[in-house]
């Protein structure tokens, strides 16, 4: 972790159970207008951080697999803030990204959790928080997480805290 840039960390996971809390601890820190961009293989795991994600941040009923909708909206009870997970695997090309009404959800309050953002990559802002999920083997994952942008950077340093209060 300490030869990580300050704009990057490492967190090991080796279960699903464990990357749904270090979702779950990020969830909690979101605020609105949000932009989490997750990356990684099929498999990787990124649908179980969104998961976790989504139940930190007050998602109920819970985030499943986006299937058949690239698009998930979820309303938050207490508030009515909304969280829109995406799932982007199946997108054909920017004109779809304009048909999902992307650009409205990224210019709203609405909290993003973007999955397979590399399928639109020039069309994001550049200031997200990116997470890299690495197949270490069957249980184990490296999650890399990129701050980029000033309120990115907070968030990250408010995970650490986080994640350091919990070891
Ligand atoms: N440490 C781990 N973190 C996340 N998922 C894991 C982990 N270890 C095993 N898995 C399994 O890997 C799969 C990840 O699936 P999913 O989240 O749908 O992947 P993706 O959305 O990246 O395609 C699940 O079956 C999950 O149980
Ligand atoms: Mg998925």
């Amino acid at each position: 972790m300490s030869a990580s840039p300050p704009n990057e960390m490492v967190i090991q996971s080796d279960s699903p159970q464990r990357s749904e809390q270090v979702g779950a601890a990020l969830g909690r820190l979101l605020r609105a207008g949000d932009l989490i961009c997750l990356s990684g293989q099929l498999g990787a795991g990124k649908t179980v951080l969104s998961r976790g994600i989504g139940a930190g941040w007050g998602a109920d009923p819970p985030l499943s697999s986006p299937t058949y909708n690239l698009v998930h909206e979820h309303q938050r009870e207490r508030d009515g803030a909304r969280l829109q997970h995406i799932d982007l695997y199946r997108i054909n090309g920017l004109a779809d990204a304009a048909t999902l009404g992307l650009d409205d959800i990224l210019d709203s309050d609405d909290i993003a959790i973007i999955e397979w953002p590399e399928r639109i990559a020039d069309y994001l802002p550049q200031a997200q928080l990116r997470i890299d999920i690495e197949l270490v083997d069957e249980q184990g994952r490296d999650l890399i997480i990129n701050a980029r942008g000033e309120r990115y950077l907070c968030l990250l340093n408010a995970l650490r805290d986080a994640a350091l209060a919990r070891s």
